[in-house]
């Protein structure tokens, strides 16, 4: 049975009291939060805010989130900070390395733990050392799953052929994330929640619905869709200077420009 409960912090009965919990699926971020070890610095990290919503909403204190797609950790560092337990998967080791030191700058005294380690989450064995650590701090399930792969090409992490950057074709990048949801569901509670943040791309004159494409991925895999969010997406520092020629392009060739993006929640039903 569907468990229609709140998963997370929310206490019903005081229910006009948690104002800054998003309810509305258009999200108008706004300005990122910089502070303690978050940093704005790895092109392609998402905002704090979003795990953070998703964590408050849909786990308790002391329960365990994983992030296949680590980075530079956000979702360590803002699990720590509310008290959640996090293991999060990069291919890159450097990544992992600095995930891991930011983490270590936030570890206060609620006792929640965080570790990053280095794999290809596309593997089998990458969620098999996943599931070790879970074993070993005592948890038979994770709480929730937050999955922010590369929008396949759009930025290119790394050299590694599994880097999900590197998929040679969007048919190849959808069979690779098709594995980390495959690998990875496993190991979430049933009645439980997978987030998956993602945008759409571009390319030789149109639009490829990454997200609705990757959507449906999750829906096969024994998941029924909650909710689309849609995000607003705020201009970095470096893309800021290149908005008019975006425009440009835009009018000139019948497009429009991405100014958002993704944040899909999505509820395990499935085994
Ligand atoms: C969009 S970024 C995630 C950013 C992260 N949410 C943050 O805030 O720092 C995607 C990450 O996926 C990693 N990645 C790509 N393919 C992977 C794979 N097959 N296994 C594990 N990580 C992968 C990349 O190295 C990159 O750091």
């Amino acid at each position: 049975m569907p468990n229609n409960d709140p998963l997370g912090e929310i206490d019903l009965e005081h229910w006009t009291q948690y104002d800054d919990i998003i309810t509305d699926s258009l999200w108008l971020l706004g300005k990122r939060d910089n502070t303690g070890a978050h940093t704005a610095e790895y092109w392609g990290n998402f905002v704090p805010q979003i795990p953070q919503q998703a964590m408050r909403r849909f786990t308790k204190r002391g329960e365990l989130v994983i992030d296949p797609f680590i980075g530079l950790g956000t979702t360590l560092i803002e699990a720590v900070r509310l008290g959640r337990h996090a293991i999060g998967v990069d291919i890159q080791p450097r990544c992992v390395e600095q995930a891991q030191a930011r983490v270590q700058q936030e570890t206060g005294e609620n006792g929640a733990q965080a570790l990053a380690i280095v794999g290809d989450s596309t593997r089998p064995e990458t969620a098999a050392a996943v599931q070790e650590v879970m074993r070993a701090w005592g948890f038979p399930h994770a709480h929730l799953l937050i999955l922010h792969p590369p929008y396949h090409d759009i930025i290119r992490f790394s050299e590694a052929p599994n880097d999900l950057s590197n998929a040679p074709s969007t048919e190849a990048f959808l069979e690779g994330f098709g594995q980390v949801v495959g690998n990875f569901a496993p190991l979430l509670a049933h009645g439980r929640f997978l987030v998956l943040v993602i945008g759409d791309k571009y390319a030789r004159g149109e639009w490829v619905p990454l997200g609705f494409q990757t959507m449906e991925i999750v829906r096969q895999s024994g998941f029924r869709l909650k909710s689309i969010c849609v995000k607003d997406i705020q201009e970095n520092r470096g893309k800021r200077g290149q908005y008019h020629l975006w425009r440009y392009r835009a009018l000139k060739h019948n497009f429009y420009v991405f100014k958002h993006e993704y944040v899909m929640f999505f509820e395990k039903v499935g085994k």
